[in-house]
């Protein structure tokens, strides 16, 4: 089986837990859009969806999907979206796509969140992948600092690319993550940061995980 075969099973995997008569949370990404395009073919069945990026909703929109504003929303019954990596706690790596803090906000909103992804994202500790961090333009090279004199590791800037929000980011190489939701808190506390990418304090309640023998459901 492709990579694509496997995001196009976890995708119609997570089509069993959109919950009727709701709002729900779609992400970003290329396993989210196969997520986007099964979601299109039962958008009858629910209210519509807050979508965590610029092109999620444009996708979402282009499918007849009605996307709500945020902040016309009190309540989302899941929030569904893939990963870059995850660990068997289901702490995750996210924002490859440099979606990560929208992601974050409307994760924060959901009741439930649905991990999707292919068995190459499964890891046994996290950090292998660079760890996206969204930071204020003017505070991009004091984070780095900060970064290299607390936790190690090589930042480096996203070249060319500006969030949705206005932001850069910086991709941290060479982090060895064993205490997720401590390096989530810490990493917050740097002034300038926005959003780092780890979703650990907040993780996947269930992951969906495309593999040659078929989708797996794995639970921390
Ligand atoms: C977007 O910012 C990311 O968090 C994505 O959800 C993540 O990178 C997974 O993307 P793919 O599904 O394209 O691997």
């Amino acid at each position: 089986m492709t990579q694509d075969e496997l995001k196009l099973e976890v995708a119609k995997a997570a089509i069993e837990y959109v919950v009727p008569d709701t709002i729900i949370g779609v992400g970003t990404g290329s396993t989210a859009n196969f997520f986007i395009d099964e979601l299109a073919k039962i958008k009858g069945k629910i209210k519509g969806a807050v979508a965590s990026s610029e092109a999620t909703a444009e996708r979402l929109k282009g499918h007849g999907i009605p996307v709500f504003d945020l902040n016309s929303v009190d309540e989302m019954s899941v929030y569904i979206d893939g990963a870059d990596e995850a660990d068997a706690g289901l702490h995750l790596v996210k924002g490859g796509g440099g979606a990560l803090t929208r992601e974050k906000i409307v994760l924060a909103v959901a009741d439930k969140f649905i991990c999707i992804a292919d068995d190459s994202k499964k890891v046994s500790v996290l950090g292998k992948f660079p760890l996206p961090i969204e930071v204020i333009p003017m505070a991009r090279s004091y984070v780095a600092r900060e970064i290299v004199k607390r936790f190690g590791g090589e930042p480096v800037l996203r070249d060319g690319f500006i969030t949705d929000n206005g932001n850069v980011i910086l991709d941290v190489h060479g982090l060895k993550i064993v205490d997720p939701v401590a390096l989530e808190n810490e990493l917050n506390s740097i002034v300038g940061v926005v959003t780092n990418g780890l979703f650990a304090a907040r993780k996947a309640d269930v992951f969906l995980c495309g593999t040659k023998n078929g989708v797996e459901t794995l639970t921390a």
